[in-house]
């Protein structure tokens, strides 16, 4: 199978046929990344003074942004710069969610968007703990807000002045990945997922399956021998293009790169083209049992 595959659309309200939206939608769930080489997120004249990495607040890896109350965290901006900022982001949010409903209409029902994150700062720089670093390949997963089984669906813009890519390395296929790991991983501690919920460390229940997702995410980025000898394939994404990839299912990692929007969404298995390419559906397969 092809990692990419590339879409020639320069607008986000491309208008598709039936059988190349099926076609599209088959090739994201079969865990390609779909990649956007035209379509870029143009800044305002009056925003490009937001591409610095000094409106980072040098805590949280990004500077995220909630579509439902408009409200931007982890950002050192104030005033009018932390109003433009927001403007931006809402921008972002609403073209990337007009994208999705272009590109993969069958999920309109079911697709719920999540925050939007505005990346400044150089890729890649130090981290402050090996579970957080995302130059280590990884699957996405949450440890304090559980998705219950839904995907996690991610739309990416490298919106770099300079023409500087942004590298990433694509791990191994989910299905060799999640076979090689599953061993290792304990059995979700009985209770465990109720006394998360009850001391506030989880935003919602833990399932079965976020704990299996999360060891997997843990697992790979701890696992520095399979981090170096695993198969990998690296993908270079131009400045002003854009990407769309389930991170929940494809394993990534982010080498270098500077001035990235980011949108997140979250489907129900049930409203896939192709739930059984889930990796719920997949690890259910593997443990024997419902995870969620
Ligand atoms: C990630 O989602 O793991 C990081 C990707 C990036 O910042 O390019
Ligand atoms: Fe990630």
């Amino acid at each position: 199978m092809e990692i990419l595959k590339t879409l020639d659309f320069a607008t986000w309200t491309p208008v598709l046929q039936n059988d190349e939206a099926v076609d599209s939608t088959r090739a994201l769930e079969s865990g390609q990344v779909a990649l956007l080489p035209h379509l870029s997120f143009e800044l305002a004249a009056d925003e490009r003074h937001l591409l610095s990495p000094q409106w980072s607040d040098g805590k949280a890896k990004n500077i995220s942004y909630d579509p439902q109350t408009r409200m931007v965290k982890h950002t050192s901006a104030t005033g009018a710069d932390h109003e433009a900022i927001g403007r931006m982001m809402g921008r972002y949010a609403e073209s990337a969610h007009k994208l999705v409903g272009s590109l993969f209409p069958a999920y309109a029902k079911g697709i719920r968007i999540g925050r939007t994150s505005y990346r400044p700062v150089e890729a890649g720089g130090r981290s402050s703990s090996i579970r957080k670093d995302d130059r280590l390949l990884h699957v996405d997963a949450f440890a304090a807000s559980p998705v219950q089984g839904e995907r996690i669906l991610r739309i990416f813009s490298n919106i770099n002045p300079n023409g500087k890519p942004r590298e990433w390395t694509l791990g191994e296929p989910f299905d060799d990945l999640a076979p090689r790991f599953l061993p290792k991983i304990p059995k979700p501690f009985p209770g465990s997922s109720w006394l998360l919920k009850t001391l506030g460390i989880t935003k919602g229940k833990r399932t079965d399956y976020d704990h299996y997702m999360l060891q997997l995410h843990d697992q790979e980025k701890l696992d520095s021998h399979y981090q170096q000898t695993c198969p990998k394939t690296a993908v270079s994404l131009p400045a002003g293009s854009t990407w769309i990839v389930y991170t929940d299912l494809v394993p990534h990692a982010v080498k270098s790169g500077q001035y990235c929007l980011e949108q997140t969404f979250y489907l129900p298995v049930a409203a896939m083209q192709e739930p059984a390419l889930s990796p719920l559906r997949k690890l259910e397969k593997w443990v024997g049992r419902k995870l969620v």
